[in-house]
């Protein structure tokens, strides 16, 4: 162990969701430790205070609104890192939507919302970032997917293919990229304590909010591994990190 600068200093990375729960936590322990965060998400207002908070700690962010279901949006956020900061250095997707039902109730509206946030988010994520990091000749893409997609469970079919589906498009990066010039890192989180289930219908937001309460991780732990796959020295990839509450089965 040296104790040279910390090696998260410096780097400019886009936190995708933000303006609470896991996002928010990243973004502020990246910030912490001296990387320059561009936050997004639809809540204008929950991402300004963020930054402020962290210009008023002597860190550097700017709030970007996007709707990462919208390509132009996510087009617009690099571009914005980039104009602010100079160069983007990682991007994590994070913005996640979770509706959850089972399939008998064919809920095709919260079907829909969950490919569009889930899938197609990550994909514009992607198509936004890959072309400045191929230039660059260095990038990091870091996409918060989930323990659901591993034990699937009643009422979370379709959004465990969704994580399923980004932990997929992760690989096939990864598969890509071994040239060196883009890591790939998935973090599946278990139960962790967030607005996740606020959205949902009230049978299941009860089910869900009962285990954040009883047992869901602080969104710290989910930062601290973030942090750990990004602050990794240059060849080293960090590809798949589970972090659940031990009592989780
Ligand atoms: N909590 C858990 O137990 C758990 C477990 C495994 C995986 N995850 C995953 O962790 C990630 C973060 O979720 P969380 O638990 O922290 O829940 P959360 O508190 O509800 O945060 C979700 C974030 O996603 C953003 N978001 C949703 N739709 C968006 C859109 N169309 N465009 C841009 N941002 C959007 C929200 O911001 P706005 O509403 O302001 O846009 C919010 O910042 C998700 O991918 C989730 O699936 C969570």
């Amino acid at each position: 162990m040296t104790n040279g600068p910390d090696p998260l200093t410096g780097k400019t990375v886009i936190v995708t969701g933000a303006s609470s729960g896991i996002g928010r936590e990243v973004a502020t322990m990246l910030a912490q430790r001296g990387a320059a965060v561009v936050l997004a998400a639809r809540r204008r207002e929950r991402i300004d205070a963020l930054v402020e908070s962290i210009l008023e700690a002597g860190g550097r962010a700017i709030a970007v609104p996007t709707d990462v279901t919208r390509i132009t949006d996510v087009q617009a956020l690099v571009q914005r890192a980039i104009e602010e900061f100079g160069r983007l250095d990682v991007l994590v997707n994070n913005a996640g939507l979770a509706r959850l039902g089972r399939l008998e109730q064919q809920d095709v509206h919260d079907w829909s919302a969950m490919i569009d946030v889930n899938v197609r988010g990550l994909l514009h994520g992607l198509a936004a970032a890959l072309p400045v990091f191929r230039r660059q000749g260095r990038g990091h893409v870091v996409t918060t997917v989930s323990t659901s997609g591993i034990k699937i469970s009643p009422t979370m079919a379709v959004y465990a293919a969704t994580k399923n589906a980004a932990r997929t498009i992760m690989e096939g990066l990864r598969a890509e990229s071994t040239d060196g010039v883009i890591r790939t890192t998935e973090i599946s989180p278990g139960f962790v304590r967030t607005e996740l289930a606020d959205g949902m219908e009230p049978s299941a937001r009860e089910q869900i909010q009962a285990g954040m309460r009883e047992f869901g991780l602080d969104p710290v732990a989910v930062a601290r591994a973030v942090c750990f796959a990004i602050e990794q020295p240059d060849g080293v990839e960090i590809g798949a990190l589970t972090i659940r509450p031990a009592v989780q089965d």
